[in-house]
């Protein structure tokens, strides 16, 4: 063979060799990377606080996509563990007790100074918009909605914000008051307004117990509490205007309680009592229907005191009540919660309450 033949056999071998050992490094470089990279990452989720956000695995892994070099995926677990530092762990809140310890019993009330409303507002910073509040180190064990029927009834609408935020927060309650203003100068019809309360205060948040209420009634004690029970509950038993007393029997007028469960039985209030009186007791004669009891508390627990005042315009005694009380058995069942119409005018929020304005029609 030729000389020059073998010479760039031997030339060819030596380069085939180089080119082999290349490929080699190659792998083993490739090799050596592949492995840094996915220890690094387990490492990084080891570090990485089991409650970590996807943002922030999101976050290291465009960094690794980006083979941004290892001092950013420090500084991105230092991050993650300031955050976490810096974030309480939500705390697991216990049930409220059955009795608030909150509470002080027997409560000084009088009308004699007028509340300001400036001093209403700073003394119930901690409520939420539309005078929502609820216990922030227990759970509470009911989620109470109270209705009040409003029409110019201003001045008593402040001495009642201005005492019963108070002693609903001692009582350890998630409530919401919600103002329901009869829009318009026609007869005023008490028990439709609460049926509105009802709906609208439902549409909102997850209500179990409603509490309806007349804007001038104020409890002496705040042992009376504003909750529901397994019967309807009467909670202005012993009224001033009635000498501390039960005028009769059947009374269920000025402040009362309901389940959602128990005012759904009755079909809710009656919608055609239009003017003063009667309506209470047409929700008495339902509840007796449906079988339940009514429940009330002991004592001079339920002391109330009501605000003096005239008689509104358009609210005189309804002639037609006492007929329509002994028909009760007969209307409740279309006359209710099931035949109820009105129009929402206007929605106000503020930090004392909601107030919401309906047209509720006319007689
Ligand atoms: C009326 C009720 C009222 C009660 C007490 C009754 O005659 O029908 O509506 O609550 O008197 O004033």
């Amino acid at each position: 063979m030729p000389e020059s033949v073998l010479l760039n056999a031997g030339f060819f071998a030596k380069s085939c060799a180089v080119l082999v050992c290349l490929c080699g490094v190659h792998l083993i470089v490739a090799l050596v990377f592949y492995l840094t990279e996915s220890t690094s990452t387990k490492f990084y989720y080891r570090q990485m606080p089991s409650d970590s956000s996807e943002t922030h695995r999101r976050a290291a892994l465009v960094i690794f996509d980006n083979r941004t070099v290892e001092t950013e995926l420090n500084k991105l677990i230092y991050n993650a563990s300031v955050i976490k530092d810096d974030v309480e762990e939500p705390a697991v809140l216990e049930s409220c007790p059955e009795t608030s310890p909150l509470l002080v019993g027997p409560l000084r009330v009088e009308f004699s100074e007028p509340v300001n409303l400036d001093m209403l507002h700073k003394e119930n910073q901690q409520l939420m918009m539309g005078g929502r509040y609820k216990p922030s180190d227990c759970v509470a064990l009911q989620k109470v909605a109270l209705i009040i029927p409003f029409r110019n009834r201003d001045e008593h609408l402040k001495y009642w914000l201005h005492y019963l935020h108070p002693i609903l927060q001692r009582q350890q309650l998630d409530y919401g008051i919600y103002v329901i203003e009869q829009d318009g100068v026609d007869t005023f019809n008490r028990a439709k307004l609460l049926n509105v309360g009802y709906v609208e205060a439902l549409k909102e948040y997850d209500y179990d117990c409603f509490i309806f209420s007349d804007v001038d009634i104020i409890p002496m004690d705040d042992r009376n509490t504003y909750k529901c029970s397994s019967q309807p509950r009467h909670l202005s038993v012993s009224m001033d205007k009635f000498g501390f007393r039960l005028p009769y029997k059947q009374y269920f007028g000025g402040v009362s309680a309901m389940s959602k469960e128990q005012f759904q039985k009755i079909n809710g209030f009656p919608n055609n009592y239009w003017g003063w009186g009667g309506e209470d007791d047409d929700i008495f004669n339902r509840l007796s229907f449906r079988g339940m009891k009514i429940s009330r508390p002991n004592g001079d627990i339920g002391n109330c005191r009501m605000i003096r005042h005239s008689r509104d315009k358009k609210n005189e005694p309804n002639p037609q009540r006492f007929n329509r009380i002994t028909h009760t058995r007969q209307t409740m069942n279309t006359d209710g919660i099931n035949s109820l119409e009105y129009k929402v005018i206007n929605i106000e929020k503020n930090k004392l309450y909601t107030k919401i304005t309906v047209d509720i029609g006319k007689p």
